[in-house]
């Protein structure tokens, strides 16, 4: 890789660049630091891309204390992920957040990976399950000659299977059985900043198969 310009100057930016969040913030509620460090009570669970065009906050205009956060490349939901478990069920029962948004994103390098035959490394241990979404979802995807689309419908495919794995949680379904959880999948396009609301709302256990429903 190419060394990037002034090593000295990218670092800087960013401490600069918090000094003018902290006054900005502070010029326009003297308090807004005091009132956030008071505690947190977000509504919502992002499970988002680590895809650095994603921002959480920034794409819902939305303030800090408003979404607790998860990001992992091409925003999975792995069963054997302690770090995604454990801030799950931190959101779920000591946050009492009521709606965890899946946002996948149109152009996700990590869906496209997962699309090729190419061998990146310990990243295709984690793009596996992406694969398996594809294969799935095969005869559809196959059916579909143009790459973007296929990929784009693959993203869509993948939000939809990683809100039912959320759905087959025992950390979900535990709180279903206390008090009212929506689960939602989203796309967002880099190219138009839109969210797209794929309607895949899960309340309860009604849409997965029997296997997977606890008994609680
Ligand atoms: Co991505």
């Amino acid at each position: 890789m190419e060394p990037k310009k002034d090593m000295e100057a990218m670092y800087r930016r960013l401490l600069d660049g918090n000094k003018h969040f902290s006054m900005n913030k502070k010029i326009n509620d003297p308090e807004y630091f005091k009132k956030l460090s008071l505690g947190q009570r977000p509504d919502y669970l992002w499970i988002g891309c680590s895809d650095s065009r994603v921002p959480a906050n920034e794409v819902t205009s939305t303030e800090s204390g408003e979404i607790f956060v998860h990001r992992n490349i091409a925003n999975l939901v792995v069963h054997t992920d302690v770090n995604l478990m454990s801030v799950l069920e931190y959101a779920l029962v000591y946050l009492g957040v009521s709606h965890v948004i899946v946002c996948g994103h149109y152009g996700c390098g990590g869906v496209r990976a997962a699309m090729s035959n190419v061998m990146y490394g310990h990243v295709d241990n984690w793009l596996r399950n992406i694969k398996d979404v594809y294969q799935k979802n095969q005869t559809e995807l196959n059916a579909i000659k143009d790459e973007d689309k296929r990929a784009d419908r693959l993203t869509e495919l993948n939000v939809i299977e990683q809100v039912k794995n959320l759905a087959k949680s025992a950390i979900v379904q535990n709180e279903w059985k206390k008090r009212p959880v929506h689960l939602h999948g989203w796309v967002y396009g880099i190219n138009s900043g839109l969210i797209t609301d794929l309607s895949v709302i899960h309340d309860g256990t009604e849409d997965i198969d029997p296997i997977y429903r606890f008994q609680i």
